[in-house]
């Protein structure tokens, strides 16, 4: 079995070099591996809550694009799309907004950072603060369970938002009585190197001191390298490669090798411009193919925002039918569903048709049995048998289940009967979702029906 991997990209800002290191080459990386069914996407919902700029969002999430695709994401391979192209998204959002405890929302480490901001300054407690920030763990929850991902990989200060997820997906789990959702556990890459900026602290958005992965080019990546803050040792004077961000930017691209040799030239004197040099020579040898992908891209949006629909059309060939097994589940459904179950009693007292059970025996000897509807069409094939007893229970069960208590699992082109967590029959496969969604009101009409006769 696959693990499927899901992470988010926030849509603010352009990527730069400790992007890279630490976030997208291991998730490129972990993207190539068999085992590995991955969903990346741009999460612009998100954005929304850090910026209100429209061109600072459009332009970011244009290049967030087109730089994960340049550092070798194969979009064929990966589901790999905007959240905001994803109505289930939002739709889910709200389903679990109604589950989620306030209390755990007030607990969220950057809601209580803002509160406590406020606080200090002798504000009120909620000043200036969207309720967007209130709610975005639960968005950042039904990104993650309305593809029920198993792994998320994310940095140490997204940890908390994980865990409310799964507090989250227990929550509605319970409350609606079926493992909906599977519990998405927290993946925190150790082995990935956190860059410093040009100060020597962690580079990061926030400060303004990153180093751009692809923006400005080649010319800037150089004049960046050559900001990098040292210290005043001279040319000839011993360097300490430990205390160096050059050292420690060189190590996260470079061989063994090419670092054992870089830290003896530190140390034996080698002149912090020379040293910018090498850095910046030993990126380009990785950045510069990349970069030449991330321009060709760029110059080519049409291009990119195929891609992404392409991408979108795979997250909601998962998502649509997840979400729709949840509006059944949690009572959002055609009223027509409903009424059958009037008039299901009079139908068959008639004497008219009424749905009704076929059994047989299958060519390997087992026993199974179909549903039809009143109309004949087949709506119900059940699991076989070994024993034709077994199948009569099941008969039975599903005669006195009705369509309030049916459990029914939305598939892309079919829907699921279950009872008590276990298999009991299928549809056949449906040409649309609309088909497959307009059967599903037949089938509950149908099991309203079995459940009036006597
Ligand atoms: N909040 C995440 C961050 O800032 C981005 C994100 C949004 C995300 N939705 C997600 C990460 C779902 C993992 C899974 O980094």
């Amino acid at each position: 079995m696959k693990t499927r991997v899901l992470t988010g990209i926030t849509t603010t800002g352009t990527p730069h070099l400790g992007n890279y290191v630490g976030a997208i080459r291991p998730a490129v990386a972990a993207s190539k591996r068999d085992d590995v069914d991955a969903f990346y996407f741009m999460a612009d919902y998100h954005a929304l809550i850090k910026s209100d700029d429209p061109a600072r969002i459009e332009r970011s999430r244009l290049e967030i694009a087109a730089t994960w695709l340049a550092a070798g994401l194969d979009p064929q391979k990966v589901t790999f799309y905007r959240q905001s192209d994803i109505p289930e998204i939002p739709e889910l959002t709200w389903f679990l907004t109604c589950v989620t405890a306030k209390g755990l929302l007030n607990r969220a480490h950057a809601y209580k950072a803002s509160v406590d901001k406020n606080t200090d300054a002798g504000e009120d407690a909620d000043a200036g603060i969207p309720a967007g920030l209130y709610m975005y763990p639960v968005l950042m929850a039904a990104d993650i369970l309305a593809f029920n991902a198993n792994k998320v990989p994310v940095g140490r200060d997204q940890i908390q938002h994980i865990e409310m997820a799964r507090d989250i997906a227990q929550r509605f789990n319970h409350i609606y009585g079926r493992e909906f959702f599977a519990l998405p556990e927290v993946v925190i890459e150790e082995q990935v190197a956190t860059l410093p900026g040009l100060d020597g602290r962690k580079m990061s958005k926030s400060y303004d001191h990153t180093i751009p992965l692809f923006s400005g080019g080649q010319k800037h990546l150089r004049e960046s390298i050559m900001r990098i803050v040292t210290d005043s040792r001279l040319p000839g004077e011993a360097k300490d490669p430990d205390s160096s961000s050059l050292f420690t930017i060189f190590r996260a691209f470079a061989s063994e090798n090419e670092s054992t040799a870089f830290r003896q030239a530190l140390i034996d004197g080698l002149g912090w411009g020379e040293a910018k040099q090498v850095l910046f020579e030993r990126l380009e040898v990785e950045v510069a193919p990349m970069r030449e992908s991330y321009d060709a891209l760029i110059a080519r949006p049409a291009v990119i925002e195929e891609i992404l629909q392409e991408g979108a059309k795979k997250a909601r060939a998962i998502a649509a039918p997840k979400v729709a097994e949840l509006r059944d589940a949690i009572g959002l459904r055609s009223g027509v569903s409903v009424a059958p179950q009037a008039n299901a009693p009079k139908a068959a007292a008639k004497g008219g048709k009424a749905a009704r059970f076929a059994s047989f025996r299958d060519a390997d000897g087992s026993f199974r049995f179909r549903l039809f509807s009143s109309e004949g069409e087949e709506l119900l094939l059940s699991r076989s048998f070994a024993d034709p007893k077994a199948a009569g229970v099941m008969q039975k069960r599903i005669k006195e289940l009705g369509s309030v208590a049916a459990v029914v699992q939305v598939q892309p082109q079919s829907l699921g009967l279950e009872l008590d967590g276990e298999a009991g029959g299928a549809t056949p496969d449906f040409e649309s979702e609309q088909a497959r969604d307009e059967a599903l009101l037949r089938l509950r009409g149908a099991l309203d029906q079995l459940a009036a006769q006597e």
